[in-house]
C-alpha cells in the first residue's frame, strides 16, 4: 500500500482520469473496453465482492480490479488486503505486476470527484461539507483542495470520535449533524456506507454541488429523493449508475449526462443550478491510475 502511495500523487492522476472519463463517454470511438462489473452479494454477513476487468487502447492498459466491501467494519477485523489490481501486459496478456489497490481506488474515485467538481461547482466555491470520515473521506479532502481553494470544511460523521479524528489531521470543523455541515455549503461530498438517505434537499443552498459517492448499491441511498429529483443528475457511466445507483433507482431521477460528456464538451455544465454527481466507480479508472504507478516504478527501475 506504502508503494503506490509514495508514486501516485493526486496532481497527475486527476489529469489522468479527466481524459479517462472523457474518452469512456466518447463509446467505441474512445478506445475504452469496459463490462458491467460482475457483483457477487454475501448478504448472511453484509458483503459483496466486484470483479471490474477493463482495457484502454488510449492509455495501453489492461486490468483487473478484485475488491471487497463489508459493512460494520468494527465487527469485522482486518486481516488481509481487501483490493487487488491485476495489471496485464496488454499486447501479450503477461501479468506485469499485482498492486495493492486501496490507495488506486481511494484516489481515483475522488480525483472522479474532483473532475466533476470542476466543471460543476459554483463559481469561487468558499465552503466544502464532508458526511463521513472515512478512506474516501481523507482522499477527496486532498483532491478537491486541487481544485479548489475553500475557507472552511466542515465534517460530519455517524460516529463524532471519527470525525474528532479526521478534524485534527485535517483541517476541518466538526458538526454535531448532517444539516449544520452541509448549511451555506458551496460544495459537498457523501462518502458513508448508510444504505438510507444522510442529505436532504432542504438542507442545500440553490446551487450548491454535490458528489455521492457512497451509495453504490441498488438497494442503498445517500441523499434524499427530493435532492436527486430537483438537481441535474450527472453521473460517470449512465449504464451502470441505471444498474447499480440506489440513489437514481430509487428516486427515479432523471440522468443529465455523463460527467465524460462535459469533458468532451458534448453536454452543458450547469453551474448555477444544484447539480449531483452520483458516483459508481469505473474499472477504467484503476486502468489509467495502475499504469501510473507501473509507469512511475519502471522509470525508477524498479
Ligand atoms: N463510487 C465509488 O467509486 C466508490 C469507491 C470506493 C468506495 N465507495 C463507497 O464509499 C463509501 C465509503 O468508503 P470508505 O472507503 O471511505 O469506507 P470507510 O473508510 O470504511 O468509511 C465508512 C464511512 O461510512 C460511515 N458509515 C458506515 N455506516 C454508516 C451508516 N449506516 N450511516 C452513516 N454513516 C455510516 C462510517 O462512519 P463510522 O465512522 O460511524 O463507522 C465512515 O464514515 C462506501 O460505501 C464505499 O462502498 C465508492
Amino acid at each position: 500500500m506504502e508503494s503506490v502511495r509514495q508514486v501516485l500523487k493526486m496532481a497527475d492522476l486527476i489529469p489522468v482520469i479527466e481524459k479517462a472519463m472523457g474518452d469512456f463517454s466518447k463509446g467505441e470511438e474512445g478506445g475504452v473496453v469496459q463490462p458491467m462489473r460482475a457483483v457477487v452479494p454475501v448478504k448472511e454477513h453484509k458483503g459483496i465482492l466486484y470483479a471490474m476487468p477493463a482495457y484502454s487502447a488510449t492509455s495501453g492498459a489492461l486490468v483487473t480490479k478484485l475488491l471487497t466491501r463489508f459493512q460494520d467494519r468494527d465487527k469485522i477485523p482486518v486481516t488481509g488486503p481487501r483490493t487487488t489490481v491485476c495489471y496485464f501486459d496488454h499486447t501479450n496478456g503477461d501479468l506485469k505486476s499485482i498492486m495493492d489497490g486501496e490507495v488506486i481506488t481511494s484516489m481515483r474515485t475522488a480525483a472522479a470527484s474532483a473532475v466533476a467538481t470542476k466543471y460543476l461547482a459554483p463559481k469561487g466555491p468558499k465552503i466544502l461539507c464532508i458526511l463521513g470520515a472515512g478512506r474516501q473521506a481523507r482522499s477527496h479532502y486532498q483532491a478537491l483542495h486541487q481544485i479548489c481553494s475553500f475557507q472552511e470544511v466542515k465534517v460530519w460523521n455517524r460516529t463524532l470520535s471519527r470525525a474528532q479524528e479526521f478534524a485534527a489531521e485535517y483541517n476541518s470543523t466538526v458538526c454535531e449533524t448532517a444539516q449544520e455541515a452541509a448549511k451555506d455549503a458551496d460544495v459537498i461530498v457523501t462518502v458513508t456506507m448508510s444504505p438510507t438517505p444522510i442529505l436532504e434537499h432542504s438542507w442545500v443552498k440553490q446551487g450548491a454541488h454535490v458528489n455521492c459517492v457512497g451509495a453504490c448499491r441498488p438497494d442503498w441511498q445517500e441523499v434524499s429523493s427530493e435532492l436527486m429529483q430537483k438537481s441535474v443528475v450527472y453521473v460517470d457511466s449512465r449504464e451502470a449508475a441505471m444498474k447499480e445507483s440506489g440513489d437514481v433507482l430509487i428516486s427515479k431521477a432523471e440522468i443529465y449526462a455523463e460527467i465524460g460528456d462535459l469533458v468532451n464538451g458534448t453536454k452543458e455544465a450547469f453551474r448555477d443550478k444544484t447539480t449531483v454527481f452520483t458516483s459508481i466507480g469505473m474499472a477504467v479508472e484503476d486502468v489509467v491510475s495502475a499504469k501510473l504507478v507501473y509507469d512511475k516504478y519502471v522509470e525508477q527501475g524498479e
